[in-house]
């Protein structure tokens, strides 16, 4: 595990992804989006018409090495035998399949470890998604949770995918409640995070709020 990570955590199109890609340019760190990991895993499971209701299924699949995970700069890619599917993998589809099969506490085990292998080369991580404060990364130096109104994310959304808005608040009101109401490690602000709501900020703002918030966690970054 990186020796440094920046966790940034919260819900749906709350602009997780932005931030920590335009953190991770400006640190020179490594970033990862979690949530790869859930929509790798249900996009593969769906391509193997696997028992979506069957964690021990989910489990073998979470396991096996018919599927990978990339870090770039750009994007957290996933890769199905040797080919990119990061763009299916990203689709509003996925992200509800993935929201599904995520309640199950064995597949969260299943994916636990790979993402705390992440980014071991570099000087630091930022990883974002819904428990990288709370179980993935618990000693991390510096942990955000990012919030906006959900009209704007679900704006947002749809914008970025050509989606219709009353649809995509309605798939995202759902994937929410999902999110944040399931047993295992649901989406929660971790204790000593810097709570940022980004519904009026632009994207350097956050940024620069990231960075003074860690700076002062870390003292030198
Ligand atoms: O961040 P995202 O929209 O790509 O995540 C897709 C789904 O994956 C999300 O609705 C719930 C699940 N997820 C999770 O349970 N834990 C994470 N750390 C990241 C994502």
């Amino acid at each position: 595990m990186s020796a440094k990570v920046i966790t940034i955590d919260g819900p749906a199109a709350s602009g997780k992804t932005t931030v920590s890609r335009a953190l991770g340019a400006t640190l020179g760190w490594d970033w990862v989006s979690t949530g790869a990991f859930y929509r790798g895993l249900a996009f593969v499971a769906d391509q193997e018409r696997a028992n979506l209701d069957d964690p021990k299924e989910l489990v073998q699949l979470a396991k096996s090495d018919i599927w990978t995970i990339r870090l770039d700069e750009d994007l957290t890619r996933v890769f199905l035998h040797g080919r990119d599917v990061s763009e299916p993998v990203y689709s509003e589809e996925v992200g509800q399949i993935a929201s599904k099969i995520s309640h199950f506490p064995e597949v969260r085990e299943a994916l636990l470890e790979a993402q705390r292998r992440c980014g071991a080369e570099r000087a630091g991580l930022v990883a974002e998604g819904r428990d990288c404060g709370t179980v993935v990364f618990p000693t991390a130096i510096a942990k955000i949770y990012l919030t906006a109104r959900s009209e704007d994310r679900a704006k947002r959304r749809a914008d970025e995918q050509g989606l219709d808005h009353s649809e995509t608040i309605k798939q995202q009101q759902i994937r929410d409640e999902q999110d944040s109401t399931r047993k295992s490690a649901p989406l929660s602000i971790p204790e000593g995070a810097k709570v940022i709501d980004t519904s009026e900020l632009s994207l350097d703002e956050v940024v620069a709020e990231v960075l003074s918030f860690s700076r002062n966690k870390l003292g030198l970054i």
